[in-house]
């Protein structure tokens, strides 16, 4: 998938993860990325010609319709860009629920739906970038991880209708990554890069779900084995 043939669009292109994704799909040949971002100033950072910015606010669905028509050709479609507010389940602002499902579940959502049909005619692929915690909750990023839980059923619906129709679908599930989003979390963080390369090869060789780095790996498998127990052991 990630060979030199691939058309990639990645949401949240402009930095963190989305960036070296961008920065990897180049490296490994891509011949076009579309680099979506709510602001396209910002993705100056790209100085390739193979890179098209596209204006993409994941929770404007006018913007996400006029996103899949100008990428039609695509053949990898990376729902990357989040959204991350704190706070446990009894003293998080309840809105912010709804701000983080806006980002990380109704805009993949739309994507996906929008994207379906170019997809399918390029027999292509839709990853979705999802969370540790999208497995088990940490009680101080509640509503952030039931965003993420929920994106990780979508993912699942997701690949249970595609079945059969020649798309692939991926789930991936980082650990801390040394991004903006994870400044505030005192955790060892692994490099963008590190990450935006292990997604990569998972997509190529065509892995359902992602575990892009150590913890990820040490969370994935305890999940498997005993979902309570990872549940506990991030409520420690
Ligand atoms: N960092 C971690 O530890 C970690 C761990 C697990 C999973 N993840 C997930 O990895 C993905 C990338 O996160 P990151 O660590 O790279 O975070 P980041 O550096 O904070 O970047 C977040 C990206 O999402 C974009 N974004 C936010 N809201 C958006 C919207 N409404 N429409 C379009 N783009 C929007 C941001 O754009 P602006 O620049 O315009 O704000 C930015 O490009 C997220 O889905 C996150 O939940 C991160």
């Amino acid at each position: 998938m990630t060979n030199i043939n691939t058309i990639a669009l990645v949401t949240g292109a402009n930095r963190g993860i989305g960036r070296a994704l961008v920065e990897a799909l180049l490296a490994r040949g891509a011949r076009r990325v579309y680099a979506a971002a709510r602001d396209i100033d910002s993705l100056g950072v790209f100085a390739d010609p193979r890179v098209v910015p596209l204006a993409l606010d994941v929770t404007d669905a006018a913007q996400i319709t006029a996103a899949a028509a100008r990428a039609a050709d695509v053949t990898l479609v990376i729902n990357n860009a989040g959204a991350l507010e704190g706070g446990t389940a009894l003293d998080a602002d309840v809105d912010s629920l709804d701000r983080q499902l806006q980002v990380n579940v109704i805009g993949p959502a739309r994507i996906a739906q929008a994207f379906a049909a170019s997809l399918k005619a390029n027999q292509g692929a839709l990853a979705n970038v999802l969370s540790v915690v999208g497995r088990a909750p940490m009680p101080g990023l509640a509503f952030y991880s039931v965003s993420k839980a929920a994106a990780a059923s979508l993912t699942a619906a997701l690949r249970g209708t595609f079945a059969g129709s020649g798309v692939s679908v991926h789930g991936i599930f980082p650990g801390p990554v040394d991004t903006d989003m994870a400044k505030d979390i005192d955790m060892d963080k692994t490099p963008p890069a590190v990450v935006a390369a292990a997604i990569l090869d998972g997509i190529a060789a065509g892995a359902a779900d992602i575990y892009p780095d150590a913890m990820a790996q040490m969370v994935g498998a305890g999940w498997a084995a005993d979902p309570l127990a990872i549940e506990r052991q991030f409520a420690a």
